[in-house]
């Protein structure tokens, strides 16, 4: 798959089989996260690879009804930032650079043919606290997405709205 047609066709998954995903996947899936690009190259992430079915159900239970994908995926990554690494004249650049990461990381994964969703964390702050907790995240780790894998149970028949010329502005607004 290239990568356009990766972009193109990937879709959120919520429903996964059991299929395990293999290490050597999990290792690439976490190397696309940390090849993407970050403001001064600052790499101001961590990741937690979860893969124990009895912390994935407590996942999805502390994030509510959004994130009940957690209950069949066999794997999940929580994208964290570590203030410590923060860019010191533009912090907020590290919410950016987890987006990328995480974005990079379900690419990587579809192109295997891995399904994932994206569960929102930063800044709805009632999921960090309960990613935070339920993960021991230590002072100055900000959750900031948490990544749902698994094999889809169905391919997708979704039909993607891809273009939008009224979006689009040329030269000027
Ligand atoms: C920041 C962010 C937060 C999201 N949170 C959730 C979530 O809590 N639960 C969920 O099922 N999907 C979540 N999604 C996935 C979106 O619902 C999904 O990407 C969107 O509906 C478009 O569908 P597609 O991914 O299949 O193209 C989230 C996506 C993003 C980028």
């Amino acid at each position: 798959m290239n990568t356009i047609d990766a972009i193109k066709t990937r879709i959120s998954t919520r429903q996964f089989t059991d299929q395990p995903i293999t290490d050597e996947a999990v290792h690439t899936i976490l190397e696309a996260g940390m090849s993407g690009p970050t403001a001064v190259n600052a790499r101001p992430w961590s990741f937690i690879v979860i893969r124990d079915k009895a912390t994935l159900d407590k996942l999805a239970n502390s994030g509510g009804r959004p994130c009940t994908p957690l209950m069949s995926a066999t794997m999940a990554i929580l994208v964290c930032g570590d203030a410590e690494r923060f860019f010191k004249f533009v912090p907020d650049f590290w919410v950016v650079d987890a987006s990328i990461a995480a974005q990079n990381m379900i690419l990587a994964a579809h192109e295997m043919g891995v399904g994932s969703v994206w569960l929102g964390c930063w800044p709805a702050a009632d999921r960090m606290q309960a990613f935070g907790e339920a993960l021991a995240l230590p002072e100055g780790v900000i959750p900031h997405s948490l990544i749902a894998f698994g094999y889809p149970q169905e391919p997708s028949t979704k039909q993607k709205l891809l273009y939008e010329e009224d979006r689009v502005h040329f030269e000027q607004w």
